[in-house]
């Protein structure tokens, strides 16, 4: 059922001496009278894990299922998730659902989601408020500990050569959750390794064009052919872009060449990884929509949602794929 927000009921009531019937509808529209109105504004369409992520919110939350989802695509921009905001409290939705591009900015119109009682549910990254009431519960994935992982496997593989490691970092979105995470963990694992040097960190911004962009330019600039033993990329769609500009310079890419290491695990990073291109592949979890449903309905039945929920995930190498495997992946 459309939810009234306290103020207006009152003054409603005051007005008309009745809560009858309370919403938000105009006069003679009683279209969507018994749905939960859910704004929702998406980061954009930059990698397959973020359209996976979309496809999972638009088939939860269905008018069959008792939505109304007015979704907005942002197209990488913070301006245009904070214009999408203010039009979703102006329109008086029942929740707003953020993925937030990127940690700070915030406060200012998380505060006026707050002010109209729209309670903010965060969605894949975070924010960084001063006043963590602006927003109701967080579901995402816990970005530090995947490159933790991924971390771990590049000790793993290299420990018996006592060799330099060579490593090019590409990052994704710089300032997002995702990209703070991933690079934390690389940075502080290399400042516990004398061995691993980061030859260069060039910003793929989560796509395959940039990174093919970046990764082109980099080899170019290089005065020779340079030993390169692990791509860390912040994304599936950035392991794409640098193993093709990896190949197209005649680079090998695999356990006995470049190692790409990747995260997301979409059904394309997991067929590189079976091929052999992609030596480790570690999941983020797009499907996040259910999880969502869970929230608003523990809160629509009055309760209070968990604040943080972190996904589990778990990392692939080629020995644990199988065609079947990848067939039945949702993502
Ligand atoms: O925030 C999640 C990250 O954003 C995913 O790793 C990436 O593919 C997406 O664009």
């Amino acid at each position: 059922m459309k939810r009234i927000w306290l103020p207006a009921l009152l003054a409603f009531v005051l007005a008309f001496g009745s809560g009858c019937g309370a919403r938000m509808n105009p006069p003679g529209d009683s279209s969507n009278e018994d749905l939960t109105v859910i704004g929702m504004s998406q980061v954009g369409a930059e990698s397959d894990w973020r359209v996976a992520n979309s496809e999972s919110m638009k088939a939860v939350f269905t008018e069959e299922k008792g939505y109304r989802l007015l979704f907005d695509d942002a197209r990488q921009k913070q301006e245009n998730q904070i214009t999408a905001i203010r039009r979703f409290i102006q329109q008086q939705v029942d929740y707003i659902v953020l993925m937030p591009i990127s940690e700070s900015g915030w406060d200012s119109v998380l505060q006026e989601a707050k002010e109209a009682g729209i309670p903010v549910i965060l969605v894949d990254r975070m924010v960084d408020v001063e006043d963590d009431s602006l927003y109701a519960a967080h579901i995402g994935s816990d970005f530090f500990k995947e490159g933790a992982l991924a971390a771990a496997w590049i000790e793993n593989a290299f420990q018996e050569t006592g060799n330099a490691v060579n490593i090019i970092h590409i990052q994704g979105t710089m300032g997002s959750t995702a990209q703070l995470g991933r690079t934390a963990a690389l940075e502080e694992a290399a400042a516990a390794h004398e061995n691993w040097e980061l030859l260069a960190q060039l910003d793929g911004d989560f796509t395959q064009a940039k990174a093919y962009e970046v990764m082109v330019d980099y080899l170019s600039g290089l005065p020779g052919r340079r030993r390169i033993d692990v791509v860390y990329c912040e994304n599936d769609n950035i392991a794409f872009g640098a193993l093709q500009a990896l190949e197209e310079r005649g680079y090998d890419c695999g356990r006995e060449g470049v190692n790409i290491v990747a995260f997301d695990a979409t059904r394309g990073a997991l067929t590189e990884c079976l091929k052999g291109k992609i030596s480790l592949a570690v999941e983020c979890n797009p499907l996040l929509g259910p999880l969502v449903e869970e929230v608003i309905q523990v809160m629509e039945a009055g309760g209070t949602p968990e604040k943080h929920r972190y996904v589990k995930e778990r990392a692939f190498t080629r020995e644990d794929l199988t065609e079947a495997l990848i067939t039945n992946r949702e993502y």
